[in-house]
């Protein structure tokens, strides 16, 4: 394989996952993702994560070629889960000297995950710990995304190894650095896997920037997708736009319909959205797309109008996993608009409107609802509620 450095002595160690359909075995990876670890030679050799455990066998043997036979010193654990844990175990059998090096959250979790006791340093924010000409230095981020998080600064080359923070789906397909990809290519899985992995911890995300910025930071190294080495400020306004809640004017229209009747009321909202110049309007179907790539579209743009038929007199099953997962997820800052029709008894509107009181967003207009196919009197009302929420989007 090609010896990817990131400087002289610190390596990019990483694979792509073209496999996999569903990362965390829920969320589809068209583009797959890839898996990046990374090593540091000097008279101490440290690894900063692994790599999930397809990729064990290359793994071990290109940490071999890199340290040419020598002994790994350390592994950083910088996050836990499996996917950069995954080797975890085979590294420590290979190198029965190396020390873990993690926060007070981590050891438990590796012996919880792997059943394995090894020699382990603890290190807290602004630790130390020296290589020789490098030295790392730590900051927990917990809850980015999961409690044990942290990034390790790499003081001389000022290369941060950030874990998930600022990682993407979509694989490395060639380019390994920023520069070296067309980033547009990037963008909607760059987003997709903030929004859906990380984007239930906004106010974690933003303690977490606060964080980074004290630090004098060349290199942004996560454990997925791209490292950025050239143009950091387009990861960091990105994840502080996205954990801020920013939005775009802009609505996304979903229904979950049976036969048609709520579709047809979707289409009506939108077209009126459209008539009054609204001009970034996303429809779904909440059956076909999967909630991953809805969600993206909700931390995009600010108004969200949800329909549902009612199905024994409650919500549509698609809908109402939806709705669920997104108030699971707290998002924040948007308009709401409901819609929803039935065929004997109600349920999806209904029910809607508890997702409504739950999710504590600003309700536009009133709830919509057919009993039927859309006649005249509640075609007025989709449009009266695309007006009202053309008024507040383009006012
Ligand atoms: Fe890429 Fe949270 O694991």
């Amino acid at each position: 394989m090609h010896q990817v450095n990131l400087t002289d002595n610190i390596y990019y160690l990483g694979f792509n996952d073209r496999r996999t359909h569903l990362f965390e075995n829920f969320w589809p990876i068209p583009y797959g993702v890839s898996y990046n670890s990374y090593l540091i030679v000097d008279e101490k050799i440290a690894l900063i994560d692994t790599v999930e455990r397809t990729f064990i066998d290359d793994y071990l043997d290109q940490i071999e070629a890199l340290t040419g036979g020598r002994p790994v010193d350390y592994l950083v654990i910088n996050h836990m889960e499996p996917d950069h844990s995954g080797a975890l175990k085979a590294v420590v059998t290979k190198y029965p000297n190396i020390t873990l090096v993690g926060n007070k959250k981590t050891f438990d979790m590796v012996a919880n995950y792997y059943k394995l006791s090894t020699q382990t340093l603890e290190v807290y924010d602004d630790s130390e710990l020296p290589l020789g000409k490098h030295r790392l230095s730590f900051t927990t981020i917990p809850m980015v995304h999961w409690p044990e998080t942290m990034v390790t600064f790499e003081t001389s080359e000022k290369i941060l190894f950030t874990g998930d923070a600022f990682g993407s789906f979509g694989t490395l397909d060639g380019g390994i650095f920023d520069d070296e990809l067309n980033m547009a290519s990037y963008e909607e899985e760059l987003m997709r896997y903030f929004t859906n992995i990380v984007g239930k911890y906004c106010p974690h995300t933003q303690r977490a920037l606060k964080k980074v910025q004290t630090l004098d930071v060349k290199v942004l190294a996560p454990t997925h997708g791209p490292v950025w080495r050239t143009d950091l400020n387009y990861i960091l306004g990105k994840y502080e736009k996205w954990s801020s809640y920013a939005t775009e004017t802009g609505a996304v229209i979903v229904y979950g319909s049976m036969y048609g009747n709520t579709a047809k009321m979707a289409d009506v909202i939108a077209r009126q959205l459209s008539v009054r110049g609204v001009k970034n309007i996303r429809v779904y179907d909440a059956s076909k797309t999967h909630a991953s790539y809805i969600i993206s579209d909700i931390f995009k743009y600010k108004a969200f109008i949800i329909g549902s038929a009612a199905y024994n007199n409650e919500l549509f099953p698609a809908v109402e996993s939806l709705v669920t997962k997104i108030e699971h997820m707290g998002i924040k800052n948007h308009l709401l608009g409901i819609f929803g029709s039935y065929g004997w008894n109600g349920g999806g509107v209904k029910n809607l409107q508890k997702f409504a009181e739950n999710i504590k967003w600003e309700v536009v207009y009133e709830p919509v609802e057919e009993k039927g196919t859309l006649k005249k009197e509640k075609f007025g009302q989709c449009l009266e509620l695309a007006n009202a929420m053309a008024d507040k989007l383009l006012s």
